[in-house]
């Protein structure tokens, strides 16, 4: 994949360097207020009833602060939290090693929890409903099932997907948050926020501007921020203006909509290429030379709320915002007739 503001790759990567800037209690995580506002009551609630928090599904886009509401939780709740990820639990041993860590009331949270094997979810749901483990021990003729009992503790699953997890597995979540994109509002926050922990500071009208070209994610907020702070410390700006924050997405090459050229390569193929659609997922895909899961989760979100792109049950469709954003002329009623609605 090439380089992009937001690849897969550069994400984990950031997760490590950005732990300085991550809120770490509910009153600083900004925005999500509906999310923030429920996981509020029931952690008070649960603290109250002296009972462990019921199993919370984490979803939504990359960056938008799964990862980060799931550490916030553990710290609401006082406990301890272990994390794993879907991917990486491959035998129920993997699974078993790690529940045998926990102590009562811990956090356990689970990345990419769509991404865990079948087998290891039928294992995992006992452990979630009763908080009892069974495995198989031993070999061939000589094996039996044994029965392990847990302390309680809270599962903490984040998804990007959650139409690909199981209905037993959704179902055995008590509390299931979806997180949406951020407001111009409460990115600008965002921004303000981690330029004063990284003692840079930005005009307001740049910090509003960077917000808006921000695509509704935290982490891209972040991410911009750091490398326009940059640009303002080589031009030996005491703090980020406009200008300077003009200059450096220019370079950055995210536009004023805030966006890059990975989605202005999947509008233009689809105008360039299908004629502005319907095309299918995996045509698209191998066009522009991407995952087709890449364009699910990462890419299209945004242009879909933006309504750029439509989905039609033939296929992904862009509209006539994304021929003005191109500066492509539009054919609309002509060519860009849309038969599905
Ligand atoms: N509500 C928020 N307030 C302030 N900062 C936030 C908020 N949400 C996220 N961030 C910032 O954005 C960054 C990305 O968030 P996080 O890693 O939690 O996203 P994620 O949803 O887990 O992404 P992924 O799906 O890629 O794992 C964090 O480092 C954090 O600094
Ligand atoms: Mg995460």
């Amino acid at each position: 994949m090439k380089e992009r503001v937001l690849s897969s790759e550069e994400l984990k990567d950031d997760e490590v360097v950005d732990n300085t800037i991550r809120p770490e209690v509910l009153d600083e995580y900004i925005g999500q207020a509906e999310v923030k506002e429920n996981i509020r009551v029931f952690i008070e609630a649960s603290k109250i009833r002296g009972e462990v928090l019921d199993h919370v599904l984490l979803y939504g886009p990359p960056g938008l602060g799964k990862t980060t509401l799931a550490f916030i939780i553990a710290k609401e709740l006082g406990v301890n939290i272990k994390t794993a990820s879907g991917p990486s639990i491959e035998k129920s041993g993997d699974l078993a090693a790690i529940l045998s860590t926990l102590e009562p009331g811990d956090v356990l949270f689970i990345d990419e929890i769509h991404r865990m094997p079948r087998y290891i979810e039928e294992i995992l749901y006992p452990a979630m409903e009763d908080f009892t483990l069974d495995i198989i021990i031993g070999g061939e003729g000589s094996s039996r099932s044994i029965k392990i009992d847990l302390p309680p503790f809270t599962l903490v699953g984040a998804t990007t997907r959650a139409g690909d997890l199981s209905a037993p597995l959704r179902d055995r979540f008590g509390i299931i948050s979806k997180l949406k994109f951020y407001t111009v509002e409460e990115l600008t926050d965002i921004i303000k926020r981690t330029s004063k922990v990284l003692s840079m500071p930005i005009d307001d009208d740049a910090a509003k501007e960077l917000a808006s070209r921000s695509r509704g994610t935290p982490r891209i907020a972040n991410r911009l921020f750091k490398r326009v702070r940059d640009f303002a410390l080589v031009d030996q700006k005491e703090s980020v203006d406009l200008e300077v924050m003009d200059k450096a997405l220019g370079r950055l090459k995210v536009d004023k909509s805030g966006l890059d050229e990975t989605d202005h390569q999947l509008l233009k193929a689809i105008i360039e290429r299908f004629n502005g659609g319907p095309v299918g997922i995996d045509a698209l895909a191998s066009s522009i030379g991407e995952e087709t899961t890449t364009i699910e989760d990462v890419i299209e979100p945004y242009l879909l709320q933006e309504g750029y792109l439509k989905r039609t049950s033939r296929g992904r469709m862009v509209t006539e915002k994304a021929y003005k954003e191109l500066n492509i002329s539009y054919q609309g009623g002509l060519f860009g007739m849309d038969f599905d609605s």
